[in-house]
């Protein structure tokens, strides 16, 4: 019951988050690679948190419609020391801006040894593999303190009242 609740808060707390207010894009040097364009965006969005600053990002190809992101976005406190295996802990407020631009550290995990191709796809089939070895750079950072969100919403029709939110919990 305690954990619903506080699902039910994260929830609430997200809701805030992308029903959030004001448009526009920064002239901050662009991070371009693999086929898409990132910059800091200059839109701050407010959250019963504190604020965030997120990332626009575009694409060479014109058919994918520009997204933000906001990375690393803390929903819970750091479930760290006395906090350990206890139900998660409403996140404490933050003054200024947060930098929403990177992802935050994953939780402790044991990644598959891939480094044997022939050996691993007597195990797996390749796309299993193919998936796996886009995941690896992702997971190189962990830690206990992981409870962060990665929000990516559409650029283009980001109003408040018709954002959509997917939630993808990912498990390898
Ligand atoms: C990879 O595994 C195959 C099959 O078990 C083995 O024959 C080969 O020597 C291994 N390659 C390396 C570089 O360890
Ligand atoms: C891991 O953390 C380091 C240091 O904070 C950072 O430079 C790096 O970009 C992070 N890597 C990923 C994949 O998040």
């Amino acid at each position: 019951m305690k954990m619903c609740q506080s699902a039910m808060a994260v929830l609430c707390w997200l809701v805030t988050l992308i029903m959030a207010t004001a448009l526009a894009i920064g002239d901050w040097p662009a991070n371009q690679e693999g086929g898409k364009t990132q910059v800091s965006s200059s839109r701050v969005v407010n959250t019963r948190k504190g604020s965030l600053r997120g990332l626009y990002q575009a694409f060479d190809d014109k058919q994918l419609a520009a997204v933000e992101l906001f990375l690393g976005v803390p929903y819970a406190s750091p479930p760290l020391g006395s906090l350990r295996f206890m139900p998660p802990v409403t996140v404490s407020p933050w003054r200024g801006i947060r930098q929403a631009d990177r992802y935050g550290p994953v939780c402790p995990q044991k990644f598959p040894d891939i480094t044997n191709e022939t050996e691993v796809l007597k195990r797996m089939p390749r796309g299993r593999l193919e998936t796996l070895k886009k995941l690896a750079p992702m997971l190189t950072n962990q830690s206990e303190d992981c409870l962060y969100l990665n929000i990516f919403t559409p650029y283009s029709t980001y109003t408040p009242e018709n954002s959509p939110l997917i939630v993808k919990l990912s498990k390898i």
